[in-house]
């Protein structure tokens, strides 16, 4: 198994994106400490995976930085050590740019942004450190989106957010490269979860989406879960900084 004897964190692995990569992770022989604010979903998680391998749940807002030094505490506990994270937790905020509120504009960019970099300075940190007692590097994932590149109209600080994603991506993976620690980026296209839901059911913007999509097709989240599952594993050695779209053919 790729993943045998490692341990990941998944931000906003209860449901949809986060919950499949955290299925595919066990399915690897990981151990998935599974991070959410959506407390009831996270503990159906652990109850339906557990059969097939180590998965535990902690209630965190991950845009809290007292949240997040509760969950890696709470993870080193549990496992002992962090080799994986994923920072997938997400939100979207729907608003014109002229009735965008500052409130609105600062949460998704704090939950979509700030997340990724206060689990990936708190893990790396705790990487670092291992690293020294003699472990091997570990690998970071972050979700970003096509919308890191394409910009959507009443999604402001979604698209800023995601921009922000693929460029910190970049920045983490030259700054932790002289660790071995690698850092890359899934970019989703059109994915069927929660998230999407505005899209699948509105027949009009569900042609416009696919017939934007030359496969022709919204993507399972399995889909995003085999390219993260990738990325975390040393298949993926020599791939760092990288944002690598998973979209059907939707980027340019
Ligand atoms: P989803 O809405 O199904 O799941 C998001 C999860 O994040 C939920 O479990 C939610 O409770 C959790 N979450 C939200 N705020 C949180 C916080 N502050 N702290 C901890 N957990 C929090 O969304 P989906 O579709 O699974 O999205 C996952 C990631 O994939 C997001 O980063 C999203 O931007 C990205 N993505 C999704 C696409 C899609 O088409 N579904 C396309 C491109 C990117």
């Amino acid at each position: 198994m790729r993943l045998d004897g490692r341990t990941a964190i998944v931000t906003g692995g209860a449901n949809g994106i986060g919950l499949a990569i955290v299925r595919r992770l066990v399915t690897d022989g990981a151990r998935v400490m599974i991070a959410d604010i959506d407390e009831a979903a996270g503990a159906a998680a652990v109850e339906a995976i557990s059969g097939d391998g180590e998965v535990r749940f902690t209630a965190a807002d991950v845009s809290e930085r007292l949240d997040v030094h509760n969950l890696v505490a709470r993870t080193i506990d549990a496992f002992g050590s962090i080799n994986a994270l994923v920072n997938n937790a997400g939100i979207v905020h729907a608003a014109d740019f002229l009735d965008l509120t500052e409130a609105d504009f600062d949460r998704v960019m704090n939950v979509n942004l700030k997340s990724a970099f206060l689990c990936g300075q708190a893990v790396a940190r705790h990487m670092v450190e291992r690293i020294g007692e003699g472990d091997e590097p570990g690998s970071i994932v972050n979700m970003s989106s096509i919308n890191d590149t394409l910009a959507i109209a009443n999604q402001v600080p979604y698209s800023v957010s995601k921009g922000g994603v693929s460029q910190l991506t970049g920045v983490m993976a030259l700054s932790l490269a002289q660790h071995g620690i690698r850092v890359n980026a899934v970019g989703p296209g059109s994915i069927m979860t929660d998230m999407l839901a505005s899209v699948a059911d509105n027949p009009e913007l569900r042609t416009r989406v696919l017939s934007r999509t030359p496969l022709g097709r919204i993507g399972d989240p399995s889909e995003i879960a085999a390219v993260t599952a990738f990325l975390l594993s040393s298949e993926a050695s020599y791939v760092t900084g990288q944002t690598i779209y998973a979209d059907g053919g939707r980027m340019p």
